[in-house]
């Protein structure tokens, strides 16, 4: 079951909708074998913090442990389909207004997350009596009436009220203090897909996440990586570490992941100079564009993973020093960004400030055609 939400909605980070741009990588000079004994030696420590949060269980994944009538899932559903087709378009903020048509997919997707087995039931009414017949549900009915009320009257993400995002061929856990991961981010892993296809330095050696959020990156590359090849995904929020943690546990990649909590290249100390890849989507809104974001974003999303600061380049620049220091000579980074100007500021900065650093510096498109991605290897 792959969701994939239209472009328009949800994507205030982001523009989407052109296909997937060609992208070639040349081959990296002077290699050294993989330090991959290192990894095992660079142990993380989680802190108290990390310990206690206990990441939440998305409805897909809940024992079915409730039941009511089907006539009382019929009337729930109802209530709920009347209140997503009644939600006004304002025409002052197209961008910022519900829309009834995607909510009545969601609702659709909500129904699948909850009724076990057989949810066309909800779609049949033939006989009167059928009404009487049980549902298990995921969810009390109460629940549901409330979550359903959360999406539209809070502009809840569709995604914290059930609890998972679709991405790539991934259902990732995500909840409230956790980035949902964006369609154009799973280009990220298609690059290194194809870096990595036939090449074994880059697939077996170690890699970074930084800033891993919901570990979606980090899960991505690890799948396209072979043995002993490593990712080892970081982030300075407890709820992304214990998320992320939660994900690689469901995908049985703790052998191929290390999931360590805090800022940037902090918690790579052991690594440095070892990496073959660097990847990262780290926050890039500008500061003053936080408040104009679609309600869904700039009301739950954290900002931790949004506010970039002024313009938006705090972390990318960090991040820009941090690859000359951690990659291996060879090695390749890719960083998301907010789009041209973010890129082109990126590219510039790189070839002059940091000159004679990395090579092949390039700006990748997104769906939409905007550079919404900065590559390069280090030199
Ligand atoms: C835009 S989100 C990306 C999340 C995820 N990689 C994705 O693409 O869905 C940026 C992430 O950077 C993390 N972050 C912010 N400041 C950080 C820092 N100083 N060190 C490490 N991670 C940080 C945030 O917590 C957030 O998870």
């Amino acid at each position: 079951m792959i969701r994939k939400f239209p472009s328009s909605r949800f994507t205030s980070l982001l523009s989407a909708a052109k296909p997937l741009r060609s992208f070639a990588c040349s081959s990296s000079p002077a290699r050294e074998p993989p330090l991959c004994a290192l990894f095992s030696e660079a142990k993380s420590s989680p802190t108290s913090n990390t310990l206690s949060i206990t990441p939440k269980t998305p409805l897909f994944l809940r024992t079915p442990s409730h039941a009511a009538p089907l006539s009382e899932v019929w009337k729930w559903h109802d209530w709920a389909k009347d209140l997503a087709s009644s939600v006004e378009h304002p025409s002052t903020d197209p961008d910022d207004s519900l829309d009834s048509a995607a909510l009545l997919r969601e609702l659709k997707w909500l129904i699948e997350d909850s009724i076990i087995d057989d949810h066309p039931v909800i779609h049949r009414r033939e006989t009167p009596n059928e009404g009487e017949q049980s549902v298990k549900l995921r969810a009390s009915l109460e629940e549901l009436y409330d979550l359903w009320r959360q999406r539209i009257e809070k502009r809840r993400p569709f995604q914290y009220v059930v609890g998972c995002e679709h991405w790539r061929d991934l259902v990732l856990c995500v909840e409230e203090g956790v980035l949902i991961p964006r369609p154009e981010t799973e280009l990220i892993v298609d690059m290194v897909e194809e870096l990595v296809t036939g090449d074994e330095w880059f697939k077996k050696g170690i890699w970074a996440d930084l800033g891993t959020g919901s570990g979606a990156i980090a899960i991505g590359v690890a799948k396209v990586l072979a043995s002993p090849g490593k990712v080892i995904a970081t982030d300075l929020s407890p709820v992304a570490i214990a998320v992320a943690g939660n994900n690689v546990r469901r995908y049985g990649l703790e052998g191929m992941i290390e999931v360590r909590e805090g800022s940037w290249f902090e918690p790579l100390k052991d690594v440095e100079g070892k990496l073959v890849g660097l990847v990262s989507n780290p926050p890039y809104i500008p500061s003053g564009d936080i408040e104009g974001l679609q309600a869904e974003v700039g009301r739950h999303e954290p900002k931790l993973a949004l506010d970039g600061g002024i313009d938006g380049t705090d972390c990318l620049l960090h991040l820009c020093h941090g690859a000359s220091r951690m990659l291996k000579r060879g090695g390749f980074f890719v960083f998301e960004t907010n789009g041209d100007k973010q890129s082109k500021m990126m590219v510039d900065y790189m070839s002059n400030d940091l000159k004679d650093t990395f090579s092949d510096l390039k700006m990748i498109s997104d769906f939409a055609g905007i550079h919404r991605f900065v590559t390069g290897f280090r030199l």
